[in-house]
């Protein structure tokens, strides 16, 4: 009774606006799911600190959003600790079986199997999510996972009502879903998507949460649910082993760091690309005045410095567990002014230009992102997957958990494209135990009057996309405005830039397309953000989700 008085007042107490002047016990969050941003308060509500609430969002999430990250992936937690200044990243990535090998997606002409790497148990990597959820809890938080874990297990146990986005994304993946019939009992209706508003329950995941809040890494990596995972994958053609789970641990590592016109920016390190190559193009745009631009010459560059910085991702970025990469280079500033060079204000480079030491080969959503902060400025910017939509597709058997397919991010061949028509080498191929390169791109954002938080899924678009939330960052607006900005991205390879239809105005196409860009318009499914604010002065915290998505963005006290 009294639980549930207490959850009534907090609900009352959260503002319904995105703005708030906080006082303490005050904090903002923004997560892709409602349920999973209610998971953060409830904790917080609980005497949990900011780390704990991004334990229960990013648990809440795998239960919610099965599509986009869970148990069976992983991701990056970004933390920061306002009273001494401490930033660390969690990396939580999955790790390529120990069995895994290079050729492993290639047929006997070394051609790529198409969706070997995409589809079913041989695509999936050992899970990072259930050890970094330990380890935070265990190193940062201040609640056992029970009350961390808590409203996740029974969001799993007593289901929650499916939406039309949701129904959307599991409809695109039903027929792979459908081939795996343990995927099939929990997802399917007799092999159809479900009903919408339909309740999904989920009682094989609670299960194994609970294994998990009672045991700790034991409750994933050893004992029942290992059994079970290893077993369910060996059966279906996969090559996990006990002792890949037994060996799986994260890694505190330096987060990236750099500044832009003043503002400071922490962002992901390898085994993610997302902080380099953010700041890598960012100190490319550092040349430039980009707020006197016209808009078109604004966009030319801002893809151009794209096109180097992916080209670099793509040469030399992979696990740095396993690679030497050169990072002071890459983010040197003068490093920067010597790509600047070969840029013409009036002329696209083909990126078949750039070094030609990757040729790409002919061609063979889903991701989540958090944001958490106090009103100390304690903060959270969590980006997590299973990557594609659903993942593998393929639950193993008793555990209600969906297999990643983050195999794919690995290169199969040199120069052919993944699922996100990335392109890479060496430095980015499959070895035993190795991450493979991630875009994932969770960023702090800090100048004299704001600190914020933001983050977003998208693939390969994920940096670029930061790029852009960043740059509306500069200019002064606010977290409503970054979520929302018309996004566009170069790659490098495919040789194109991609808009949403808002983002070029006619005249800027035709400018485009004048001085040699290809232009490809995608549809307005561009990403997911999620972002949070602190101004100092005042203390007001701010909050936005994507319109494109389903989130929700709460500033409250609790
Ligand atoms: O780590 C990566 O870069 C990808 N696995 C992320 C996938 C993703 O964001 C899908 N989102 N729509």
């Amino acid at each position: 009774m009294f639980k549930k008085l207490s959850v009534i007042l907090l609900l009352i107490a959260i503002s319904s606006g995105s703005r708030l002047y906080a006082d303490s016990h005050s904090a903002a969050i923004a997560s892709a799911h409602p349920l999973a941003t209610a998971a953060g308060f409830e904790v917080l509500a609980k005497g949990g600190n900011v780390y704990d609430a991004a334990v229960a969002v990013s648990a809440a999430l795998a239960v919610l959003e099965p599509n986009g990250s869970g148990l069976g992936g992983g991701g990056y937690w970004l933390l920061h600790r306002q009273k001494d200044g401490f930033e660390t990243m969690i990396d939580g990535r999955e790790k390529a079986p120990l069995a895994a090998h290079k050729d492993m997606f290639l047929d006997k002409d070394r051609h790529v199997i198409a969706k070997l790497s995409i589809d079913g148990a041989l695509a999936a990597a050992i899970p990072g999510l259930p050890a970094a959820l330990v380890h935070i809890a265990e190193h940062y938080g201040q609640l056992p996972l029970a009350e961390t874990l808590a409203p996740a297990i029974r969001y799993a146990k007593t289901g929650f009502a499916i939406s039309e986005r949701y129904l959307k994304l599991l409809t695109a993946r039903a027929e792979v879903l459908n081939t795996y019939p343990d995927s099939a009992a929990i997802f399917l209706t007799k092999g159809q998507p479900p009903e919408l508003y339909s309740i999904l329950r989920q009682a094989d995941l609670a299960q194994t949460l609970e294994r998990l809040a009672e045991s700790g890494r034991d409750g994933f990596y050893s004992g029942v649910t290992a059994d079970k995972l290893v077993s369910s994958v060996q059966q279906a053609g996969g090559i996990w082993t006990k002792e890949d789970l037994a060996a799986y641990q994260v890694i505190e590592r330096e987060p990236i760091k750099g500044v832009f016109h003043g503002i400071k920016i922490t962002s992901s390190s390898p085994s993610s690309s997302g902080g380099i190559v953010l700041i890598e193009a960012l100190n490319i745009l550092s040349g430039y005045d980009l707020e006197d631009s016209d808009e078109l010459t604004r966009k030319h560059l801002i893809t151009e410095a794209l096109r180097r910085a992916y080209h670099d991702r793509s040469l030399y970025l992979g696990d740095a567990d396993f690679i030497n990469i050169p990072v002071n280079r890459l983010l040197n500033e003068d490093y920067a002014a010597g790509l600047r060079s070969s840029l013409r204000i009036d002329k696209a480079m083909p990126s078949e230009l750039l070094s030609g030491e990757i040729k790409p080969q002919p061609e063979g959503a889903n991701t989540t992102h958090f944001s958490i902060i106090d009103e100390q400025g304690n903060r959270v910017a969590a980006t997590l997957s299973v990557n594609m939509s659903f993942g593998s597709a393929f639950v193993a058997k008793g555990t209600g958990v969906l297999l990643n397919d983050e195999m794919d991010d690995f290169v199969s061949l040199p120069g052919a494209m993944n699922g996100y028509g990335l392109i890479g080498g060496s430095a980015n191929a499959i070895q035993p135990g190795k991450r493979m390169l991630s875009s994932m791109t969770p960023t702090f954002l800090e100048d004299e009057n704001r600190v914020a938080v933001l983050g977003t899924p998208g693939g390969s678009r994920i940096i670029s996309m930061v790029l852009l939330g960043l740059l509306d960052f500069a200019k002064g607006n606010g977290p409503e405005s970054w979520v929302q900005v018309p996004r566009f991205h170069h790659q490098f390879m495919p040789d194109v830039i991609e808009y949403e239809q808002s983002a070029l105005s006619d005249a800027e196409i035709n400018g485009l397309a004048a001085i040699g860009h290809q232009l490809k318009p995608v549809p307005n499914i561009y990403g997911d953000m999620q972002a949070v604010q602190l101004t100092k002065a005042t203390k007001v915290l701010s909050a936005a989700s994507d319109k494109r998505g389903e989130g929700r963005a709460i500033v409250g006290h609790y």
